[in-house]
């Protein structure tokens, strides 16, 4: 039984990572430019689905799994420019393989702590022997800017466990804002740069 599921999430995970390098390949030929820095996907732990269903506050079951965790499968796509997260997400929309589930636009509505990033939860297709089954995925597209910022947070977190004291909350905070400026001066810079070709 475990063993299915955890098969089933490997395939889907496979099946995402060769359509988006297909995608972005695709993109690259077109325009003669890749817009990506790095792409990394993971498969959610066990003990980390069971953790973050017991936050939600439900039993540890497979099909608790399947209904409430949303990123069993997640993928990571860093670009360069800020104008580079949106034509990856369009490239992905775009796409017949991958169905969107739900858009979630940190970047021009930043979480609380500062976090900034374009999520979508998709939906991709696993052929089974019988028949084709569509799983969730979440893709978090970023800048490298945003990743530096969301990869240090990351760590001061974990840190502190749950109780981030408010004076660092607060200069993450400000960071994050430093890091959006910086991100537009650089979407700017490139700008100008495209103009000179
Ligand atoms: P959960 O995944 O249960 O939190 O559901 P949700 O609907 O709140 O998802 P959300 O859109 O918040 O995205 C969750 C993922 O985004 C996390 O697993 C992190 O990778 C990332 N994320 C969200 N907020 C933060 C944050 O404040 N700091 C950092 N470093 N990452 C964050
Ligand atoms: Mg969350």
């Amino acid at each position: 039984m475990f063993n299915d599921f955890y098969t089933k999430y490997e395939y889907g995970m496979k099946m995402l990572e060769t359509e988006l390098e297909i995608l972005l390949h695709a993109f690259e030929l077109e325009h003669g430019y890749t817009p990506v820095e790095h792409m990394k996907s993971r498969l959610k732990t066990m003990p980390s689905m069971k953790k973050k269903l017991e936050s939600k506050g439900y039993e540890p079951s497979i099909q608790n799994i399947e209904k409430h965790v949303s990123d069993i499968i997640g993928c990571r796509i860093v670009v360069s420019f800020l104008s580079d997260v949106y034509d990856v997400v369009s490239l992905i929309s775009h796409s017949p393989n991958i169905i969107i589930k739900e858009r979630k636009d940190y970047i021009s509505n930043p979480k609380e702590s500062g976090y900034s990033s374009y999520h979508l939860i998709v939906l991709v297709p696993v052929y089974l022997e019988h028949h084709v089954e569509y799983i969730q995925a979440e893709i978090q597209v970023r800048t490298v800017a945003m990743d530096f910022w969301a990869s240090l947070d990351h760590k001061i977190r974990y840190k502190f466990k749950e109780a981030i004291p408010v004076e660092v909350q607060e200069e993450m905070e400000e960071y994050a804002k430093d890091i959006q400026e910086l991100d537009r001066k650089m979407y700017h810079l490139n700008q100008i740069m495209n103009k000179y070709q």
